[in-house]
């Protein structure tokens, strides 16, 4: 990857953070901290978003958030728990979570990114009271791509028997197999007590899935892992290959169907917000993406998402 290429993923990062802002204005979550960098996302905003990628953005948002709510509170009542956030961007979830009361005094947060993301977001929440910070905070400039110095650094940060979640929203899938593998592989040997959530583009060789490719590779990404993880299963399969002993993993358009019968009022939500008529398209884009996890805990770690992933 060369310059070029890393300017073209963090400008992905924008391209999320404009989205997201979108669905917040119109009321899909809460999120008094997205507003903050939209000075940082000029070349994506103003971005309108259709029906089903506010929806979309919600699925995503939601997955994410509900898997850390679940991980404090199983494992938070216990004393230390840390939460790494690889391909962060501009991400939110901690301070969302944390002026929600959700994050503890006992919360070691990581997000990882590359220097200029990471330069931006220090510049914007410096700005942000000390007093807001329930938890520990780091940030760290890496490139995922060297995993093994990744994993040095979070040694140094990070206690190794104490619970770990690796958050990977929208991220492996840009890098080499090898590399991803490498992450994952790393995550469990560094942490025993790990578990490890994943949401990426799969798909990438029918129809709709070779314009999503070719579309991101014009713009300068490249979906470099999507040939070897092509589908759901394939991310739940590496983790047991990985030294993981439980995985699951779903399409997210499986996922959603599932979400609204266990969550009808989450349906309620998003609907009263936004009439969706595009189901045929609502159903292929999210064929194109799935929900993974791996972990040591057994069945009994993120119950919630085992639920819905069955
Ligand atoms: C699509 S964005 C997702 C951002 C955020 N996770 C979200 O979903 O809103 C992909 C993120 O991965 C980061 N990323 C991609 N390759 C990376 C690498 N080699 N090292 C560090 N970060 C990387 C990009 O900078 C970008 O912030």
């Amino acid at each position: 990857m060369n310059e070029m290429d890393l300017r073209a993923l963090a400008r992905t990062n924008e391209d999320a953070t404009a989205r997201k802002i979108h669905a917040v204005k119109r009321g899909y979550w809460r999120d008094d901290f997205i507003g903050l960098l939209a000075g940082a996302c000029t070349d994506a905003i103003p971005i309108q978003n259709s029906p089903v990628m506010n929806r979309g953005f919600w699925l995503r948002v939601d997955l994410f958030s509900s898997a850390v709510r679940q991980f404090i509170a199983q494992v938070g009542g216990s004393g230390v728990h840390q939460v790494v956030c690889l391909g962060a961007g501009y991400d939110t979830t901690f301070y969302r979570l944390n002026s929600e009361g959700v994050t503890t005094p006992h919360t070691v947060w990581v997000d990882v990114d590359l220097p200029d993301v990471i330069a931006v977001k220090e510049k914007v929440f410096s700005a942000l009271s000390s007093q807001l910070i329930q938890g520990l905070l780091h940030r760290l400039s890496h490139d995922l791509r060297d995993a093994e110095g990744l994993f040095q650094k979070l040694q140094g940060i990070l206690c190794r028997d104490t619970p770990t979640l690796f958050l990977c929203e929208c991220v492996l899938v840009y890098l080499d197999p090898w590399d991803s593998d490498a992450i994952i592989a790393a995550a469990v040997k560094s942490f025993p007590k790990v578990a490890f959530l994943t949401y990426d583009a799969v798909q990438g060789n029918d129809a709709f899935g070779s314009r999503m490719v070719e579309s991101l590779r014009s713009r300068g990404c490249t979906l470099r892992g999507i040939d070897k993880y092509n589908t759901a299963e394939s991310y739940a399969e590496r983790f047991l290959r990985l030294g993981y002993t439980f995985s699951r993993a779903l399409d997210m358009a499986s996922y959603a169907t599932r979400t609204w019968r266990l969550r009808p009022e989450a349906l309620q939500h998003v609907k009263a917000l936004e009439r969706l008529d595009e189901i045929e398209e609502w159903d292929i884009i999210h064929k194109h993406y799935s929900v993974a996890f791996g972990t040591t805990w057994g069945p009994d770690a993120f119950s919630w998402l085992h639920g819905i992933i069955q």
